[in-house]
């Protein structure tokens, strides 16, 4: 089901200081910026070999990463896996119980299809869930 890490989240206050940090000083492909209006933040994907890097900065006080970073401050927010197909992922835990944030997917970056798994039953790791769009 799972077929590699597609992307790490890490919640940010700036953007912009952070995209200058991984571009410029520790030289990591940047792949752009892309606000994502359903969840409320802005995005920098940057490539590392065959998973990426995804730099999140709420842009409203309401956006679920702005709480976040309210409460446990900058750091890691996510772990992202690929799978073939989200919806059917998440019927699939679904049925094995596991709690889940999103029992459907819905559109994330890049106009791939996301789902969140809850952290209470992932070891305390906030997953998504992601199969790019063609
Ligand atoms: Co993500």
């Amino acid at each position: 089901m799972l077929k590699k890490i597609s992307h790490i989240g890490i919640a940010v206050n700036n953007l912009d200081e952070n995209i200058q940090l991984y571009r410029d000083v520790m030289g990591m492909e940047f792949m752009g910026i892309e606000e994502v209006a359903e969840q409320k933040v802005r995005v920098a994907m940057f490539k590392i070999g065959e998973s990426r890097i995804e730099l999140l900065e709420p842009t409203s006080e309401d956006s679920p990463v702005a709480k976040f970073l309210a409460s446990r401050g900058e750091g890691m927010h996510h772990l992202c896996y690929e799978v073939d197909d989200v919806d059917a992922s998440l019927k699939h835990l679904d049925g094995k119980g596991v709690r889940l944030i999103d029992k459907q997917s819905r559109l994330g970056a890049e106009n791939a299809k996301v789902g969140f798994i809850h952290p209470k039953s992932t070891g305390g790791v906030l997953v998504e869930l992601n199969s790019p769009a063609d």
